[in-house]
């Protein structure tokens, strides 16, 4: 049996497969499972000319191993994006946003070619919805975006203490049941006020690496 530490240990160097050019201009994520990835980055070093990251934990971690950081603005679209996730369907839909850095997340995942998500098993499911969804909110709209997302079905709790790389709040969405990701992330990025929320379905990945005691799954749609 592995511990879920080696299984995300594992599926970030499965990742290491999709650096398979030279001079690449690369997306990395934010969360744990990230950290394991940029721990082992370095094998690939001669294929990556520079990063586009997600978050400013990610960018100090990078700059850490000395890779080249740079802004989204300055590289253009990006061949690859790896990343965790909170929760995987099926169909490669996710939830993202555990760590707060769901925004600048599913920028970069829309200007990418390839998103790669790493993920343990414990991340599979069947409905999203278990993991409460984060919500990027300006922090102004906070209880109006609380009643439309109570209106929604679900039980909104603002995030306490916590504050985004973009100077917003971070509201998390207790018990909803996401049968249609699309329309509901849609529906949410509708609310006046509401910055980014974490379905990505828009966004999801193109392939989801899942790592088990048994080794790693490519779940691919
Ligand atoms: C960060 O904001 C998230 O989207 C992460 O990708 C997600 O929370 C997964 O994190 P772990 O790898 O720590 O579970």
């Amino acid at each position: 049996m592995s511990t879920q530490d080696e299984l995300k240990h594992k599926v970030a160097l499965a990742a290491l497969d999709y650096f398979d050019d030279y001079d690449m201009v690369v997306g990395i994520g934010t969360g744990s499972t990230v950290n394991c990835l940029i721990d082992v980055l370095p094998q690939v070093k001669n294929r990556i000319e520079a990063c586009v990251s997600s978050s400013e934990e990610t960018t100090k971690r990078l700059k850490e191993k000395g890779f080249v950081v740079k802004e989204l603005n300055q590289t253009g679209p990006l061949s690859l994006y790896i990343d965790g996730a909170d929760e995987c369907d099926t169909h490669n839909r996710l939830i993202k946003g555990g760590g707060g850095a769901l925004t600048r997340e599913k920028i970069i995942a829309a200007a990418s070619d390839k998103f790669i998500c790493i993920v343990d098993e414990s991340k599979m499911v069947n409905i999203l919805g278990c993991f409460p969804l984060p919500v990027e909110v300006i922090p102004m709209a906070q209880s109006h975006v609380g009643r439309a997302l109570a209106k929604l079905g679900g039980q909104p709790e603002l995030r306490q203490g916590f504050t985004t790389d973009n100077g917003n709040i971070i509201i998390d969405v207790h018990n909803l049941k996401i049968i249609d990701p699309l329309k509901l992330e849609g529906e949410i990025n509708n609310i006046a006020g509401v910055v980014c929320n974490g379905i990505f379905a828009h966004q999801k990945s193109y392939a989801t690496l899942v790592a088990s005691s048994k080794g790693i799954k490519t779940q691919k749609i």
